[in-house]
């Protein structure tokens, strides 16, 4: 297979941004039929390498060959032109706009200069039913929880019929039967010649649906492995060193109850939810997409307002529908949804990691920039988050990266209650770790955690216990040393057979 001409060879190619460089001298090749998939730490480099390939960004040197001709990809419609579809790690949906015309982007199909609606309504649900996706084309997608917005852009990609598939972290936000779904559709692909760029941070994944798998390290080519390569070697080819204890979850005593949620009910999404979160605690949510896990998390940090029910923080009774008075009170929000919901992306590294503190003490009119800038800067060191510096915009951060400095904001605003929703999306094997083991210092320190996870092991490997939600119930708790099928049985507990195919989307309210 790899005597066969690649559909495209990066050679030699260098892309820097200012004075820093972060790929040098990387050689790629995408074969007919093949997955590449790319893997390395957050920030290695991966997303900037594909966006070479996409006309996004263009190297400094180097060469592009595409069928053995070198090209130049001057934006992204002259790498689509030539067969090559992109699906980024950041969506690139028009939230205000439907499903149908989000797929159909840039390719209305009109007839005498009119748009000619049935043929685009035909095509954009063509698209959907490969991926198993069951949404009204009408919908405005920012109506669509993060899972079915990346399945839409997925969609959009594979309606182009494109010739090179290449998908950055596709899988980040779906859970296992999606992930499925994919998975199947990319096997269809391969069989028909389609040569595929795929990078997640599962290496799991990478055993199922890779062919070969190249790896970076700070911007560099390090190797290219068959994709059966056992996982603790691809790790220490990844990051250079072991990972001893993937999970290092401490358990504590259980001290005074912190978070106490009693029959929470909202309309459409959850119904009489009850838990409590002692200090000291880990307790995993784990579901499906679509079971209610974030929607319970929201209303608790205020986001959303519930119809009845009440949440007790620390002793107090706190105000439901308020974000402020959930901060005044001690809790913090990683929400699922970075861009949209956790950072000000034209904002400064430092600044995003102080916001929520900021806000509390420019009350009095004086925000203390200074000690705030060190603080930020210990606690992206803790995090190891990767940039140029702390007074960088956020924006130009990689995907990882980004979702460090979310959850370092309220380790540094000093949380009493630390609500995660999907808190190492995205991030690397060794970031994980690094996040794992600040979450044993919030507990430690007499912090209480409620996490939202699809990752089952994680969910398993970092809780002490673990209450599985299913059609907007809690359907029961249990120990961290159930097996994933237990938590799965739970997860479908409350899901009738005579529901549609797509039993979340009628749960799913998040915007
Ligand atoms: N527009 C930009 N301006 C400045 N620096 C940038 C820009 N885009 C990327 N970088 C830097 O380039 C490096 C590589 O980023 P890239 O997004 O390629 O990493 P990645 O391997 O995709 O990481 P992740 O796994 O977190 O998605 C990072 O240090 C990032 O901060
Ligand atoms: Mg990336």
């Amino acid at each position: 297979m790899s005597n066969t001409t690649p559909i495209l060879r990066l050679e030699e190619v260098t892309k820097s941004f200012g004075p820093v460089t972060v790929i040098d001298g990387v050689s790629i090749d995408v074969r007919p039929g093949q997955v590449q998939a790319l893997l390395g730490e957050n920030g290695a480099g991966k997303s900037t390498l594909i966006k070479m390939m996409a006309g996004v960004y263009q190297p400094d040197s180097g060469r592009i060959i595409v069928d053995g001709k070198e090209v130049h990809l001057p934006n992204s419609k002259a790498s689509e032109a030539l067969g090559i579809a992109t699906i980024h790690q950041e969506l690139n949906l028009v939230p205000t706009m439907t499903v149908a015309e989000n797929i159909m982007l840039g390719r209305t199909p009109s007839r005498f200069g009119l748009v000619n609606f049935s043929q685009l309504r035909r095509q954009a649900q063509a698209a959907l039913r490969l991926i198993g996706l069951d949404v009204d084309l009408d919908t405005p997608v920012a109506e669509l929880g993060i899972a079915r917005q990346q399945l839409v852009e997925i969609a959009k990609a594979l309606s182009m019929n494109a010739r090179m598939l290449i998908l950055d972290e596709p899988t980040a936000a779906l859970t296992g039967k999606e992930v499925d779904q994919l998975f199947s559709v990319i096997a269809d692909l391969r069989a028909k010649g389609v040569g595929m760029v795929f990078i997640s941070h599962h290496l799991d994944e990478l055993a199922r649906i890779a062919d070969t798998i190249s790896v970076l390290r700070d911007g560099a080519f390090v190797a290219e492995v068959p994709a059966h390569t056992p996982e603790d070697e691809l790790v220490r080819l990844m990051v250079g060193r072991d990972i001893a204890d993937q999970y290092p979850h401490v358990s504590h005593q259980p001290g005074a109850p912190l978070l106490e949620v009693r029959e929470l009910s909202s309309q459409g999404a959850f119904k009489d939810v009850s838990f409590t979160v002692h200090a000291g605690e880990v307790v995993g949510l784990a579901g499906l997409v679509g079971a209610g896990r974030t929607e319970v998390v929201r209303a608790i940090a205020g986001v959303d307002k519930v119809d009845s029910g009440t949440v007790i923080v620390d002793g107090q009774r706190l105000a439901s529908g308020s974000i402020s008075k959930a901060i005044a009170q001690g809790i913090g929000h990683v929400p699922e949804d970075r861009k949209g919901q956790g950072l000000v992306l034209d904002a400064t590294v430092g600044e995003n990691l102080g916001f929520a503190t900021l806000r509390s003490t420019s009350t009095f009119g004086l925000a203390d920039r200074r000690g705030q800038t060190s603080r930020a800067t210990e606690v992206a060191d803790k995090l190891r988050i990767r940039m140029a510096s702390i007074h960088q915009p956020i924006r130009d951060l990689s995907g990882g990266n980004q979702q460090k400095a979310v959850f370092g904001r309220w380790v540094l605003a000093g949380s009493k209650v630390l609500l995660l929703d999907e808190p190492t999306r995205g991030v690397d094997v060794g970031a994980k770790v690094e996040i794992y083991n600040i979450i044993n210092e919030v507990t430690a320190a007499g912090g209480a955690v409620l996490m939202v996870s699809s990752d089952l092991p994680e969910v398993l490997g970092m809780s002490d216990r673990v209450l599985v939600m299913s059609g907007g119930e809690v359907a029961g708790e249990l120990p961290p040393t159930a097996t994933q099928d237990e938590v799965m049985t739970l997860a479908v507990a409350n899901l009738t057979s005579a529901v549609n195919t797509n039993s979340d989307s009628d749960q799913e309210l998040s915007s």
